[in-house]
C-alpha cells in the first residue's frame, strides 16, 4: 500500500491520570501506517490500554503530540473527527451492550454520529452481514453468546465506517472458538483496509500480527515484526511476557540435536518444518 498519512503519529507522547505521580503513558514515539495489523503486548499496568484510548482521542495527552490520519485532538471538533476514524472494541462484552435490540445496540454509534436514519439502517444490515450476525437481527443481546455478542459490538463500531479499529483485549474473556472466530474477523476487516491495533495477552495471536509493539512502563520497549521480537526470549520474559510455544518447542527439540529452525511462530509452520525434516531423514 502506498503511503499516506500515517494512521497514527505520536512523537513524545505522555499521558497522566490525574490522581497520579507517574506518567501512564511516556515518550511515546510511533508511526503506524494505514492498513497495518499491529499488536500490542506488555505486562499489567504497562500502559496498552492508556495508549489505545488516546489513539482515539478519549484521553488527550498530557504532552506531546499525537494525530490519527493527520489530524490532531485539539479542538473538539478534531478530537470529535478522531473517534469517528478510529472505533474501539473492549474486553467485556457485556459492559458494551446499550440496546435490548441487537439492531438498535449496532445503530447506537452511528446515531450518536447524526447520520440519517435510511443511512443507519443500511450500515447496520451491512455490518452485521460483516460479523456473519444478520440472523440475529432482532434478537436480545443478553440472550447471545459472548463470542456473539463481541461480534455485534464489533458490527456497532463497523457501522461508523472507522479507518482503525483499536481492539482492547476483546477475546480475553471467550473460549479458544470464539478468540479464534473473533481474532479471523479483525483479519477480514484489516484485509479490507482497515488498520489494526489489537491489544492482547495472547502470544499466540501476536505471533499472526505484522508488526509487534512491547510496552513497559508507559514506554514503547521494542517495536518489531512478530519473528524479530520473539527471537529475544530473555528480553520478552524480563518484561513479564513470554513467546509462542512453538518458539520454545524449536529451542528444545534444537538443545536435544535436532537441526531445526529456531524462528518457527505457529503450529502450521512448525508443522511444514517438521515434515521438511523428515524427508531429509
Ligand atoms: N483511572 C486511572 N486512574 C489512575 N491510574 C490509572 C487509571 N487507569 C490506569 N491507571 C494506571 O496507568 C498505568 C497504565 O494502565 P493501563 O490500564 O493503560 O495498562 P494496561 O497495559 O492496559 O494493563 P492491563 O494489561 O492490566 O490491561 C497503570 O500504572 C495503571 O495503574
Ligand atoms: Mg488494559
Amino acid at each position: 500500500m502506498a503511503e499516506g498519512v500515517p494512521a497514527i503519529y505520536a512523537e513524545n507522547l505522555c499521558y497522566r491520570y490525574e490522581n497520579s505521580n507517574t506518567d501512564a503513558v511516556h515518550g511515546v514515539n510511533l508511526k503506524i501506517n494505514e492498513g497495518e495489523f499491529v499488536a500490542v503486548l506488555g505486562r499489567n499496568g504497562s500502559g496498552k490500554s492508556t495508549l489505545g484510548k488516546l489513539f482515539n482521542a478519549l484521553f488527550l495527552p498530557a504532552s506531546g503530540e499525537i494525530s490519527v490520519f493527520g489530524v490532531s485532538p485539539e479542538t473538539d471538533e478534531d478530537a470529535y473527527t478522531v473517534r469517528k476514524s478510529c472505533g474501539m472494541v473492549f474486553q467485556d462484552p457485556d459492559n458494551q451492550m446499550v440496546a435490548t435490540i441487537v439492531e438498535e445496540d449496532v445503530a447506537f454509534g452511528c446515531e450518536n454520529l447524526g447520520i440519517a436514519p435510511e443511512e443507519i439502517q443500511i450500515r447496520v444490515a451491512d455490518a452485521l452481514k460483516t460479523v456473519g450476525m444478520s440472523e440475529y437481527a432482532s434478537a436480545a443481546p443478553h440472550m447471545l453468546s459472548g463470542g456473539q455478542k463481541q461480534r455485534i459490538a464489533i458490527a456497532g463500531v463497523v457501522a461508523m465506517h472507522p479507518r482503525m479499529i483499536v481492539f482492547d483485549e476483546s477475546t480475553s474473556m471467550l473460549d479458544p472458538s470464539g478468540r479464534r472466530e473473533i481474532f479471523a474477523l479483525a483479519q477480514k476487516l484489516n484485509s479490507e483496509g482497515v488498520t489494526v491495533i489489537w491489544i492482547t495477552h495472547f502470544m499466540e495471536e501476536a505471533a499472526q500480527c505484522g508488526r509487534v509493539i512491547v510496552t513497559d512502563k508507559g514506554s514503547v520497549v521494542f517495536d518489531a515484526p512478530p519473528r524479530s521480537v520473539f527471537q529475544m526470549r530473555e528480553k520478552i520474559e524480563a518484561l513479564g511476557l513470554e513467546v509462542p510455544d512453538m518458539i520454545k518447542l524449536a529451542e528444545n527439540l534444537g538443545s536435544a540435536g535436532i537441526d531445526i529452525r529456531r524462528d518457527i511462530l505457529t503450529t502450521d509452520e512448525m508443522e511444514v518444518e517438521l515434515c521438511r525434516l523428515k524427508s531429509k531423514t
